[in-house]
């Protein structure tokens, strides 16, 4: 059965309450929920964090009878025992007539049982397709890419000039983009779990990285991660010097004299490689890594094919000479060069932010 037009709506406003736990649902899903009677909306409700109460719970809670109401959620409901009870048994038990899921749950134990649970139960149930589904996926790509590969989404945000270059021949970069892009930069790194750089771009450019100028200010701040091979964090760069402002983590190799830096309350990941320390950042819960830079790591992280989405802010600005987004690497044939399979476009300030996804979440 195809979905009305009221369908989609009610849907989209679902989409629009996950929005809400944006910023503390992670590892957890952003869902949103609402029951409706008669085209009347009788509940709402969106999931917080984890161990609060899911999304489609809040929605009955509020609702009070639910009895052969439509309920619409924007993830598929849990069939499983997890932090807290299954909310397929609690739609059953309140009687709902009908649920329309934005998109099924990649998480291994549920993934089209909740959907079977339910309609065993005697439920109608309709899974959106098409461009809704696509972005109630996108709206979890960092729980997705957590399930699925145990590793954080990955979102490469570079400034860049109409020519294409981050710097100029001289290694300046502080600004090329607007102040409306840069705030809008300090609002993504509230979102993500963690921002990263490579050691070049510290040692160039002695970065904070914190989320200070997002609105509304963030709860907490994002992991700040170093890829920093040999450990050569200075001890005065304004990273280490505010460690107690907001977490820091230096991913060092195994043989690095790191010791410096972990007195100095800097806690250090042994990696060897992106994908590791990765799979570090995803056993500490992380599911979405801003990687702002530089060039050098950039390269790195498309060279093992760790990039899922690339956000770029083209300002109008000419720059000649000096890097590109991504250095030490290259597409070994037109042919074989990444595409991006979605690109969205939109104004940021005087610039142009292109969002180009590489990877469907
Ligand atoms: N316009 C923008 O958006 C923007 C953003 C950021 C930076 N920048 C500019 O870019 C310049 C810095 O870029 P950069 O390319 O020199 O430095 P970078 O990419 O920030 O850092 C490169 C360093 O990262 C370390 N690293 C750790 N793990 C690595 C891995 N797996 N692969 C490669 N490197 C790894 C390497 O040092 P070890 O070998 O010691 O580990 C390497 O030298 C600065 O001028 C900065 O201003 C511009």
């Amino acid at each position: 059965v195809a979905l009305t037009d009221a369908d989609r709506a009610h849907l989209e406003r679902c989409l629009e309450l996950a929005e809400r736990g944006r910023r503390t649902a992670a590892p957890n899903p952003l869902v949103g929920a609402t029951v409706v009677r008669d085209g009347q909306v009788l509940g709402e409700g969106w999931h917080r964090r984890t161990g609060e109460p899911h999304a489609e719970i809040e929605a009955l809670l509020a609702a009070g009878d639910a009895r052969e109401a439509t309920v619409y959620v924007s993830l598929e409901p849990c069939c499983h025992q997890g932090r807290t009870p299954p909310c397929t048994d609690a739609l059953l038990a309140a009687g709902v007539g009908r649920v329309v899921i934005g998109a099924l749950d990649p998480f291994p134990e549920v993934n089209g049982r909740g959907v079977r649970r339910l309609r065993d139960g005697g439920v109608a149930v309709e899974v959106a397709d098409g461009e809704l589904e696509r972005r109630a996926r996108r709206q979890n790509a960092g729980f997705r890419t957590l399930v699925t590969h145990g590793r954080p989404y990955v979102v490469v945000k570079a400034a860049a000039s109409l020519d294409g270059r981050t710097a100029t021949a001289a290694g300046e970069s502080q600004w090329i983009s607007s102040p409306a892009s840069r705030r809008r930069v300090h609002d993504a790194r509230a979102d993500a779990g963690a921002v990263a750089v490579g050691i070049g771009t510290v040692l160039a450019d002695d970065p904070l990285l914190t989320a200070r100028d997002a609105t509304p200010p963030p709860e907490r701040q994002p992991l700040r991660v170093v890829f920093d091979r040999r450990a050569r964090l200075p001890l005065d760069s304004r990273l280490a010097r505010s460690v107690a402002a907001g977490p820091v983590l230096v991913v060092a190799a195994p043989d690095a004299p790191a010791d410096r830096l972990r007195a100095a309350g800097i806690d250090v990941a042994v990696a060897d490689g992106i994908a590791a320390a990765l799979a570090e950042l995803g056993r500490r819960g992380i599911a979405t890594v801003l990687v702002e830079g530089g060039a050098s790591l950039a390269g790195a992280f498309l060279r093992d094919g760790l990039v899922d989405r690339i956000d770029l802010y083209l300002a109008p600005i000419l720059l000649g000479g000096g890097p590109g987004i991504a250095a030490g690497w290259a597409a070994p044939a037109l042919a074989d060069a990444p595409r991006a399979l979605h690109v969205e476009a939109s104004r940021s300030g005087d610039d142009i932010l292109l969002e180009a996804e590489l990877r469907e979440p």
